[in-house]
C-alpha cells in the first residue's frame, strides 16, 4: 500500500529546508512506509525533474556535507511536481486527476500538507472539499497545518471551523515543531517513566519554573510576519505554553492522543485568562535596539522582540507556584531550557551553607542545543571544614547516544504517516492557548502601554526584566550552555 504526501507551498523555504530534508533522511534510515510519494503543489510552473533538481540543490546544502547522491537518486523516483494556484479550482481537479492514477487501485493514506502561507489554509482547506480530494470520499485523508494557527482566538476558531467542514478532528494535524524535539518528548519521559520525579514535582517541593527559549539570531528577513506577529504569537502561544503544559500535566493512562491532550487541556484550562489591569505588572516586554532598522519594520514600530509572562496554574499540584515563560531574539546565546527551581531546605544547620533559593537544588532540562539535564545540589567541599558548593550531575544525550539529535520534522512527519496525533495539537488546546495569550496582546497592543524597553543585543533582554524578576524575589538563571 502507498501513501501520499501531498505539498501545498512547495516551492516554499520549510519544503525546502525542512520537509524535504526530513523525509529524505526518513527515507535513508528505510523509516518511509511502503512506497510514499511526494507531490509538490505550487504556482511556479516547474516539471517533476526541474522540481527534483530544485530540492537537490537544496538537501545538499542542508546535508553539509553529508549528502548522499546515490540515495537522492532512489527518493527522487518518488517525488513529482503539479503546478496550480490554490485560488482556482480547476488545478485542484487536474491535482485529483494527477493523484488518481498514482494510487492505483489501493486505498492509499493522503496527507495534505499546508506549508503555504496562513492566508492560504482556509483556501487550500475548502478546495480541497469542494474538489472531492478530502471529506466524505477521503477517509484515509489527513491534513497538516503549520503554525501559525490564527493570530488570535477568533480566527483560529474560524479555521477550526473550516477545517472542520472537510475534516474530522482525527485527520487534523497541527504542527507544533517543539513537539517533535526530541528532548521535549522527553520530557514525559523523564516525569512518567521515573519514579523519583513524580513525588517532588509540585508545591511541596518546587519554588517556581523557569521556561526560557533565548535565540541569539535577530528577526532578518521575516519583517513582514513578525510586525504582525510579535514575540507572544510567534513563540509564546504554541512553543512556551507547550512546554509549560508538558512540564504541568498529570499523568495520562496511556501514551495516545487523546489521553495525553486532554491532560495537556487541563493544564491549560487552570490558567486564569488576565485581566487587561495585571498584564503591566505580570509581564515584561523588549525590543531589540537595531529592530526598528531592519527591512520592512516601521520607524516607529513597538512591536516586542522579548517577552516574559507570569503564568499561574491554579490546580491542586500548582498553586502558588509561578511558571515564568521568557522568549527574546538577538539574546546572549540559543538556548531552550526549563528550569526546576526547588525549595530550600526548611532548617540550615551548616554555618555559610545556602541561604536563599537560589542557592536551592535545581533541574535544569537542557531542550536545546545542548540536550541534556543537570541536578544541580550542595556538596561539601573536601578538606575544607563544611563549607558547601553547588555542584552537579551532568546528563548530555549527544555523549550518551550515538547518532546524534534527528529534526522534529522527521519524527512529526512520521507520526502523521502513521496517524498518530500525540504530538499535535487538538482544537480545544490551540483554541484555549490564543485565550491565554490574546488578554496579553490586547494590552501589549493598547494605547496604554506605547512604551517599549528596548535591550542591547547580545544579553538577557531588557535591564526591566531583571528588576522585574528581583521583585518577584527570584532571579533569572541566565545561562548559555556549555556544548560538549
Ligand atoms: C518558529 C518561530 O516557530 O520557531 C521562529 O517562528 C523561531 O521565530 C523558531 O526562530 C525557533 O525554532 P527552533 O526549533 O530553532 O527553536
Amino acid at each position: 500500500m502507498a501513501d501520499t504526501i501531498v505539498i501545498f507551498g512547495a516551492s516554499g523555504d520549510l519544503t525546502n529546508r525542512k520537509l524535504i530534508p526530513a523525509l529524505f533522511q526518513l527515507h535513508r534510515k528505510g523509516r518511509l512506509p511502503g512506497e510514499t510519494r511526494i507531490v509538490g503543489f505550487s504556482r511556479t510552473p516547474f516539471t517533476h525533474d526541474e522540481w527534483r533538481a530544485k530540492l537537490a540543490e537544496s538537501a545538499v546544502r542542508v546535508g553539509e556535507g553529508e549528502f548522499d547522491p546515490a540515495a537522492w537518486e532512489e527518493f527522487a523516483r518518488s517525488i513529482y511536481y503539479q503546478p496550480g494556484d490554490i485560488g482556482e479550482s480547476e488545478d485542484f481537479v487536474k491535482l485529483r486527476k494527477f493523484l488518481a492514477p498514482l494510487d492505483g487501485d489501493h486505498a492509499a493514506t493522503r496527507i495534505y500538507y499546508l506549508s503555504t502561507a496562513p492566508r492560504f489554509y482556509e483556501p487550500a482547506i475548502a478546495q480541497l472539499g469542494a474538489s472531492k480530494l478530502a471529506g466524505q470520499p477521503c477517509r484515509k485523508c489527513r491534513v497538516v497545518i503549520e503554525k501559525p494557527f490564527g493570530s488570535d482566538l477568533a480566527t483560529a476558531r474560524r479555521l477550526n471551523e473550516a477545517l472542520h467542514k472537510v475534516f474530522r478532528e482525527r485527520q487534523v494535524f497541527r504542527i507544533d515543531h517543539y513537539l517533535g524535539k526530541e528532548t521535549v518528548a522527553n520530557l514525559l519521559v523523564l516525569r512518567f517513566a521515573n519514579t523519583i520525579f513524580e513525588p517532588v514535582w509540585n508545591r511541596n517541593y518546587i519554588d517556581h519554573v523557569q521556561i526560557t527559549a533565548a535565540e541569539n539570531s535577530t528577526i532578518g528577513r521575516r519583517a513582514d510576519y513578525y510586525e504582525s506577529a510579535g514575540v507572544l504569537r510567534d513563540m509564546l502561544q504554541n512553543h512556551l505554553l507547550q512546554l509549560l503544559c508538558l512540564t504541568a500535566m498529570e499523568a495520562p493512562a496511556r501514551f495516545e492522543a487523546d489521553a495525553v491532550r486532554d491532560e495537556k487541556v487541563k493544564v491549560l484550562r487552570a490558567i486564569r485568562p488576565k485581566r487587561a489591569q495585571d498584564v503591566a505588572a505580570d509581564t515584561v516586554r523588549g525590543q531589540y535596539r537595531r529592530y526598528r532598522d531592519e527591512a520592512n519594520v516601521r520607524p516607529d514600530s513597538v512591536t516586542a522582540t522579548f517577552g516574559v509572562v507570569k503564568v499561574e496554574v491554579e490546580n491542586w499540584r500548582w498553586q502558588g507556584v509561578p511558571f515564568y515563560l521568557r522568549t527574546g531574539k538577538a539574546m546572549s546565546c540559543r538556548t531552550t531550557q526549563i528550569v526546576i527551581q526547588f525549595r530550600e531546605p526548611p532548617h540550615m544547620m551548616f554555618e555559610g551553607g545556602p541561604t536563599s533559593t537560589h542557592e536551592a537544588n535545581r533541574l535544569v532540562l537542557q531542550i536545546q542545543p545542548a540536550e541534556g539535564i543537570q541536578l544541580y545540589f550542595q556538596t561539601k567541599v573536601p578538606d575544607a571544614g563544611m563549607q558547601l558548593r553547588m555542584t552537579e550531575l551532568d546528563f548530555n544525550f549527544r555523549s550518551k547516544f550515538a547518532g546524534g539529535m534527528p529534526e522534529a520534522y522527521q519524527r512529526l512527519l512520521l507520526d502523521v504517516l502513521h496517524g498518530d496525533a500525540s504530538l499535535f495539537s487538538r482544537s480545544d488546546e490551540v483554541e484555549l492557548a490564543w485565550g491565554i495569550v490574546d488578554p496579553i496582546a490586547r494590552a501589549w497592543e493598547s494605547a496604554d502601554m506605547t512604551e517599549i524597553a528596548l535591550y542591547e543585543a547580545g544579553g538577557w533582554g531588557p535591564p526591566t526584566s531583571t528588576e522585574w524578576m528581583r521583585r518577584q524575589g527570584r532571579e533569572w538563571f541566565d545561562m548559555c550552555p556549555v556544548l560538549h
